[in-house]
């Protein structure tokens, strides 16, 4: 069950949360955040500091036990745009900004296993990386930008944690494989040539273009990707038109696609713009396609889903870890994976009581704060057992 260093400093790990809670700060924004983690990393001797970007901090533990292997930890510790409407007495100062994610919690619980873990530095074979990481929130995100700057080169593995009011206290909830999708977004407009509605002969006609187009789209799911294979291509705005009678001269069609593997996200596009491509030639109209990339999926490496799992299961019991389906929403995670593999889940934070039951990214997200041992308990037992 729970350390007793871990219970002693349970109190601790809430109140730095709740400190955090009340100056709430949007993405790409968290200088007091910043400047606070700094200030709480620097009384835990042992631990080094840097700040690769504008917000965010590092901090480096290396044991002196002997060399092994990096590992790194990461919490988010960004805020949304929303006026929180919570009635709990740390409640966010700042109008526009709220924790209403939870990445409060993620930091307080990294700066807690920093601190234990800081304290048992001659224990340790190896360098532990705490990432406390900006911009989750905001695409393209803070994840990229210090793995840009180097933060992971060197790592052998990244676990991270995400509270989630959808399970209760204390369960992790994760998969091997694809945890969550990558979500991204096409632009594509149909060049015709307009004019008077009563002479399509001398028009083109961008409409039913559009329309062959729309239609073809769905096609792909079903003929180019296997059947196996989870996707996504959703038509979500179209725009062309002035007047009941006159033919415009362009339409203007946007959507986003939804993916879990690698190699579907990558062949998408090219199949998308074949059939745009295709269309237009058929009639005679010009086209533009674009294809942003958002979040890539995170994508959990089946070794280290097992060691995790193992470490929570041995923990806390067999029924505080579920497999769980993968997860829809976009989680930057995943940029750290382009260096190193890899374990994110979910740690639960319902206990029944139904404010806390209330889901992410709303006005009236509220946390069951007893959840936030379970994850610190996990990061200095993973810790431990990886690098002892
Ligand atoms: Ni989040």
């Amino acid at each position: 069950m729970f350390s007793q260093k871990v219970l002693d400093i349970e109190q601790e790990t809430i109140e730095f949360r709740r400190k955090l809670h009340e100056d709430a700060e949007l993405s790409f924004k968290e200088f007091h955040t910043t400047e606070l983690l700094i200030s709480e990393l620097s009384k835990f001797p042992g631990l080094k500091l840097s700040r690769p970007t504008k917000t965010g901090v590092i901090a480096s533990l290396k044991g002196s036990a002997g060399d092994g292997p990096t590992i790194a930890l990461r919490a988010d510790i960004d805020a949304l745009p929303i006026t929180e409407e919570t009635d709990v007495p740390f409640a966010s100062k700042n109008p526009g900004a709220m924790h209403a994610c939870g990445h409060d919690g993620h930091a307080a619980m990294l700066l807690s296993a920093a601190k234990l873990l800081a304290s048992e530095q001659d224990s340790l074979k190896g360098e532990v990386r705490f990432i406390f990481q900006h911009a989750e929130e905001l695409p393209p995100g803070g994840a990229i930008e210090m793995q840009q700057a180097g933060v992971t080169k060197d790592v052998d593995e990244i676990y991270g944690l995400h509270l989630q009011s959808g399970i209760p206290t204390g369960v992790f909830g994760s998969r091997p494989g694809a945890l969550t999708s990558a979500t991204d977004r096409f632009d594509i407009k149909v060049i015709g040539k307009g004019g008077h509605s009563a002479f399509p002969e001398t028009c083109v006609d961008p409409m039913v273009v559009a329309g062959e187009i729309i239609g073809s789209l769905q096609t792909i799911v079903s003929r180019s990707i296997a059947a196996v294979e989870p996707a996504v291509v959703s038509i979500c705005m179209i725009s062309a038109g002035t007047a009941y009678n006159i033919i415009p001269g362009e339409v203007n069609i946007t959507g986003s696609t939804r993916t879990f593997s690698r190699e579907t996200r990558a062949k998408l596009p090219g199949v998308m713009e074949r059939i745009v491509k295709g269309m237009c030639d058929a009639h005679g109209a010009e086209y533009e396609f674009s294809f942003s990339e958002g979040y890539a999926s995170v994508i959990n490496d089946p070794e280290l889903t097992k060691i995790a799992s193992g470490i929570i299961k041995s923990t806390f019991g067999e029924d505080h870890y579920r497999e769980i389906d993968p997860l829809m929403p976009g989680e930057d995670f995943s940029a750290f994976l382009l260096d190193c593999p890899g374990f994110f889940a979910d740690l639960g934070t319902f206990n029944g009581d139904p404010k806390y039951g209330v889901p992410h990214h709303n006005k009236l997200y509220c946390m069951d704060e007893s959840a936030l041992k379970y994850g610190v308990q996990f990061f200095y037992d993973l810790v431990k057992a990886r690098l002892s």
